[in-house]
């Protein structure tokens, strides 16, 4: 029997992966946590309590305590707001991970998920479907402690024999949380604030093309990964997920065909300068052969559901 943690789990990963965890595993066997309150259906829909992932003492014993057999790491501070604050985010980003993988070690724990990101990737990778394996000089705080935690994950399956496993997310948009301080998310902003105001202030350039990733194709695809044999998984450090690629005029021209009059305009930050260290596109032809990852969504199928729950959210 699988006894599941969730940390992060109101985050906009954990607050949707809590929910599909919890139909395959039993509601009782999926323990959500977080440091803030997390959505109702996360709260009301099994266990779930407030625990601070920093702190290694609390962590242990509600692990031990709840005879926790596999971990999902999922808090994290993310790309925009880890440049206002550096230090103090790549202390949470690499203490946290560090926890959970020690913790891992030390109780032999049977399975870890943590998330990577294209933020791994910086100025000098190749842009242009980006190979698994390649340059790798991330330019952002929150890039420099991806890396380093996929080469802890690694460290401690080569080392210990511990089983972790890591998808490089591309940029995920779903309608569940709000947009949490990351370069990719523009593109959850836009559908919020067309159907709030019918335009939307764009802080990346029309042409920054990304990779990007529905969520439910991100949940089925983390799952299956989890799901997956131990034996055909290859990576070790993280696998690269594609997802569907677009640039900001081109989501806002499929927003446009459900909302004639809707307008973009730009203003680029700071932030544009971290999506020009980026991908525009990625090759996932490993996690294809390994664990066979799929997606449903391309951008019109994702804008017109984005639209409809984006509008039944805000009660337009
Ligand atoms: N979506 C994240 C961000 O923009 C990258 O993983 O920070």
């Amino acid at each position: 029997m699988e006894k599941i943690l969730v940390i992060g789990s109101a985050g906009q990963i954990g607050s949707e992966l809590t929910i599909a965890l919890r139909k395959n595993y039993g509601e009782e066997n999926v323990f959500a946590t977080d440091i803030k309150q997390a959505p109702k259906d996360v709260v009301e829909g099994g266990p779930f309590q407030i625990l601070d992932v920093m702190n290694e003492k609390n962590l242990i014993h509600f692990v031990i305590r709840n005879k926790i057999t596999q971990v999902y790491h999922l808090a994290a501070v993310l790309s925009g707001n880890a440049e206002k604050l550096p230090l103090q985010a790549w202390d949470i980003n690499m203490r946290s991970v560090l926890n959970v993988l020690d913790l891992g070690r030390e109780i032999g724990l049977k399975k870890i998920f943590w998330p990577s990101s294209i933020a791994v990737f910086g100025p000098t990778t190749p842009r242009v479907n980006t190979p698994q394996l390649t340059v790798m000089e991330p330019s952002t705080v929150y890039g420099i402690s991806k890396q380093a935690g996929e080469r802890w994950c690694e460290y401690y399956f080569n080392k210990y024999g511990l089983d972790v496993r890591s998808i490089r997310y591309p940029g995920l948009i779903s309608y569940k949380t709000e947009a949490g301080g990351g370069t990719t998310d523009y593109a959850v902003e836009i559908f919020f604030d067309a159907v709030k105001n019918k335009k939307y202030e764009c802080f990346l350039k029309e042409d920054a093309s990304l990779p990007m990733m529905f969520m439910p194709d991100a949940i089925d695809s983390t799952i299956k990964l989890m799901e997956a044999d131990a034996d055909k998984l290859t990576i070790r450090s993280s696998y690269n997920l594609g997802g569907i690629s677009f640039n900001p005029a081109e989501i806002a021209a499929e927003v446009k065909k459900h909302i004639p009059d809707f307008q973009i305009t730009y203003k680029p930050d700071f932030r544009q300068k971290i999506a020009e260290s980026w991908p525009a596109s990625i090759d996932d032809s490993v996690a294809r052969k390994d664990w066979d990852c799929k997606y449903e969504y391309d951008l019109p199928k994702m804008t017109k559901v984005m639209l409809e729950e984006v509008s039944k959210k805000l009660n337009k």
